[in-house]
């Protein structure tokens, strides 16, 4: 498993953290989570690749790629979690796991953050632990807790 790549993949506004609503998503900026996360893959044996977009078009031909290329995937799809049918139809045609993280806890905030149309597809979802989400779903694909 030594050097495997994963795909670490973050929807729109995710680029901003730091200053976007730190009483919703902390004071931890997009660079900090990119460091923590990079620091953490290096730990678990990992080569962590961690992109950013705002584009939903982007995002649906990266899952094409990490598809096509047999990478696993942590996704934060932010906004499109919550309606965007082609970011589950990429999701959809996986060959590895693919853990759908939220830093925030969508079910404890508005009505319609509780629902996701692309956790069904996803191998699982972690939620509400900040940075802590994606730390936690690249230990659950090291462990191969995630299928
Ligand atoms: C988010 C939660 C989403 O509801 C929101 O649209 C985001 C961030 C999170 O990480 O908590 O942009 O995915």
């Amino acid at each position: 498993m030594s050097g495997q790549r994963v795909l670490v993949l973050n929807g729109p506004n995710l680029g901003r953290l730091g200053s976007r609503e730190p009483e919703i998503y902390g004071s931890a900026t997009y660079a900090d989570l990119v460091q923590a996360v990079e620091a953490e893959a290096t730990t678990l044996g990992f080569v962590a690749d961690v992109r950013q977009t705002d584009d939903e078009a982007e995002l649906v031909r990266w899952l094409h790629e990490a598809a096509d290329e047999k990478l696993p995937v942590v996704l934060n799809p932010a906004a499109f979690t919550h309606y965007s049918y082609a970011i589950r139809d990429a999701i959809s045609q996986r060959t590895a796991p693919l853990i759908e993280v939220h830093l925030s806890n969508p079910a404890a905030r508005e009505e319609f953050r509780h629902t996701s149309v692309v956790a069904a597809v996803a191998s699982g979802t972690v939620a509400g632990f900040g940075l802590g989400s994606y730390l936690l779903a690249l230990r659950a694909i090291a462990t191969g807790a995630a299928s």
